[in-house]
């Protein structure tokens, strides 16, 4: 698919690699985009082809109005999300489990739900940011982990469904890449832009499945060759 012509849709688009998808986007050629965030007046790119919108991604009615005024939607980037960097037993409780569950995987199809019956009507793309952690765990945010391989499982459901009406259903497993969420990590790390522009080459002609950046795409490599040997080298992480 093109991003020329295209009117996209991006949530969490305030900051980070939505703020960046946003840029990206208008740079391509998107007609339109709605740059969705949960405080709009933290959208500041001035450009007459962007639409705020506000919108928390949990809050339903919220999710159900977007959809309503983006009707035009050709490309939907579903980008909000959250780590609270926490493990599984050593957690206090599961409030952040839940939380990342929540926004990450009922938040995006929450989205995938309203925008889809207009999306099966025009066709066009939906790029679901899930994360190489979809595919591995690290012990000190496993729950987030966790909460990535079910929008990834869900991504690939979503696409058996929507396939036949012309739509298709990307997932992007990137790397660390260098935005807030990542700031307490150690490098390597990513830019924003870098990731951008491999996940709209795979929106053009690439694979369904994106793995962004060579830290993804060595653990996917990893992963084919020795599974176990792979999940043990980060256990310590
Ligand atoms: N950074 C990395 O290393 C990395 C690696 C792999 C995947 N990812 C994924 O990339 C995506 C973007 O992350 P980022 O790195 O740009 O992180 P970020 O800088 O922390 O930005 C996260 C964005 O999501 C929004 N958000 C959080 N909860 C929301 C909700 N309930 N409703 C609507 N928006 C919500 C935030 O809005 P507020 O400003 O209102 O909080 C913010 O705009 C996420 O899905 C993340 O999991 C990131």
């Amino acid at each position: 698919m093109k991003v020329e012509g295209s009117v996209a849709f991006v949530t969490g688009a305030n900051r980070g690699l939505g703020a960046c998808f946003v840029k990206s986007l208008l740079h391509e050629g998107a007609r339109k985009v709605y740059a969705a965030a949960r405080d709009i007046s933290m959208v500041t790119l001035q450009d007459a082809r962007v639409v705020p919108v506000t919108l928390d991604i949990t809050n339903l009615a919220q999710v159900e109005q977007a959809a309503t005024l983006a009707s035009d939607v050709t490309l939907l980037v579903n980008n909000a999300g959250i780590n609270h960097v926490e493990p599984l037993l050593g957690a206090r409780d599961l409030n952040a489990a839940r939380r990342e569950m929540e926004v990450n995987y009922f938040g995006t199809l929450n989205m995938i739900r309203a925008f889809a019956p207009a999306m099966k009507r025009e066709g066009g793309a939906i790029i679901n940011v899930s994360s190489i952690l979809a595919r591995v765990a690290l012990p000190s945010m496993a729950s987030l982990c966790a909460s990535k391989a079910a929008v990834l499982r869900m991504t690939e459901g979503v696409r058996a469904e929507l396939t036949p009406y012309g739509v298709r259903v990307l997932a992007l497993l990137p790397g660390a890449i260098d935005t807030d969420m990542s700031r307490d990590f150690p490098p390597p790390k990513i830019p924003a832009e870098q990731a951008i522009e491999e996940a709209l080459a795979a929106l053009r002609d690439g694979p369904d499945e994106v793995y962004i950046g060579s830290m993804a795409q060595q653990v996917a490599a990893g992963l084919a060759a020795d599974r176990r040997a792979l999940q043990e080298s980060l256990s310590g992480f």
